[in-house]
């Protein structure tokens, strides 16, 4: 018998886990892991290779611990793009949304307190609770993927949870979440205990509606976090970032470990920030192609969740995992995420997009026959 984690003095709750992650197989379509498809423009790359080249010959001092250039530069696209005005004191920023978020429960979680998600939703939010020794509570959601706002409530009022998450759109569904429930539930958290109120806006530029931003006005115990992974299409770059109360910035910098942001990575972002139209103009793009993916689903004969992001989960399946293999046999890979019946696609280049529709119509077929 070999030498394994079970023989570590691990903690009791990491005890026989798995770790978090999509399969990275080579297959000629990747569709599973709501990435932009579209590589960097050339003009942006060569200034990236000019910051980076700036910022290398100081790489022998630590980098501007409080990201001041980078995180003033965030909010003026956040105030821009949602014309809700913020600035550096609102933003913060750390290695991915996923570190905003492990920030975020190191503070307002831990060991004795818990976390609420409605699911099915992002899974880390529940892992990232697990890692941090937060309870996590799984809320509940209607048939139709859209949040049970009385059950909401009351699993708010009966377990008075920490931290609240509620992810828009939501992934791996695809449905935006409107801001009544929003208010609806922040208004329960705040009468439960009170507790943060955090909306994960990873993908909010592929919305048919606005950003939540606006609602942080009068509610400091409400955070936005946003990432560069998505609408940017700079996933590899690793940046999140979050708006909030400038208290919840002074806030988590009492658990950030000190420089977690490299001076390469700040200067990536800002490369990337000087980019922003070039950038955003595959949002456009990607949006209409998500539509035609909805449209050509239903076409086939597929039951879809609308879709407010870069993605699109269709159904029904009686064995989705098979369905998965079926399809990942005709070289596209998307994404089971476990929700029973259903399977998640990304949606990628016209001519990607094409090769998971013809696969996913030979699957049709093949169960007609
Ligand atoms: C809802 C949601 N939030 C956050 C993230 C994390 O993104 P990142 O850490 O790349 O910023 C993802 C990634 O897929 C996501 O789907």
């Amino acid at each position: 018998m070999t030498f394994g984690i079970d023989d570590l003095p691990v903690r009791d709750e990491l005890r026989g886990k798995s770790p978090y992650g999509a399969p990275q197989l080579d297959v000629p379509v990747r569709l599973n892991t709501n990435e932009n498809p579209y590589p960097l423009p050339d003009a942006l790359v060569e200034r990236i290779a000019e910051r980076v080249r700036e910022a290398a010959r100081d790489l022998n001092r630590y980098p501007d611990r409080d990201a001041v250039e980078l995180r003033t530069k965030l909010a003026e696209y956040l105030t821009n793009t949602s014309g809700h005005p913020l600035d550096v004191r609102n933003v913060w920023a750390a290695n991915g949304s996923n570190e905003v978020i492990q920030q975020l429960l190191q503070t307002f979680g831990g060991p004795g307190r818990t976390a609420i998600g409605f699911e099915p939703s992002y899974s880390m939010h529940g892992l990232i609770a697990r890692g941090t020794g937060t309870g996590w509570i799984s809320g509940p959601r209607h048939e139709d993927f859209t949040i049970d706002v009385p059950a909401a409530k009351k699993a708010i009022a009966g377990h008075r949870p920490d931290v609240v998450f509620v992810t828009t759109p939501n992934n791996p569904t695809g449905n935006a979440v409107p801001a009544e429930t929003v208010l609806a539930l922040y208004e329960a958290a705040q009468a439960a205990k009170p507790s943060m109120v955090v909306v994960d806006e990873a993908y909010i530029e592929f919305s048919h509606g606005a950003s939540l931003l606006p609602l942080l006005d009068g509610r400091p115990n409400l955070v936005v976090s946003r990432t560069m992974s998505k609408a940017f299409g700079a996933a590899g770059l690793r940046l999140g970032y979050l708006a909030a109360h400038p208290a919840v910035v002074d806030a988590v910098q009492l658990v950030r470990l000190p420089y977690h942001l490299s001076a390469v990575t700040q200067a990536t972002a800002l490369a990337a920030l000087e980019h922003t139209d070039t950038l955003l103009k595959y949002v456009e793009q990607l949006k209409t192609e998500r539509d035609r993916l909805v449209a050509e689903l239903r076409a086939i004969g597929y039951e879809v969740t609308e879709s407010d992001a870069n993605f699109v989960q269709f159904g029904r399946f009686t064995d989705s995992h098979a369905t998965w293999r079926k399809i990942l046999d005709r070289g596209v890979l998307v994404r089971d995420n476990g929700v029973p019946g259903w399977l998640r696609v990304t949606a990628g280049t016209p001519e990607e997009n094409d090769a998971f529709l013809d696969a996913v119509r030979e699957v049709k077929k093949e169960q007609h026959t």
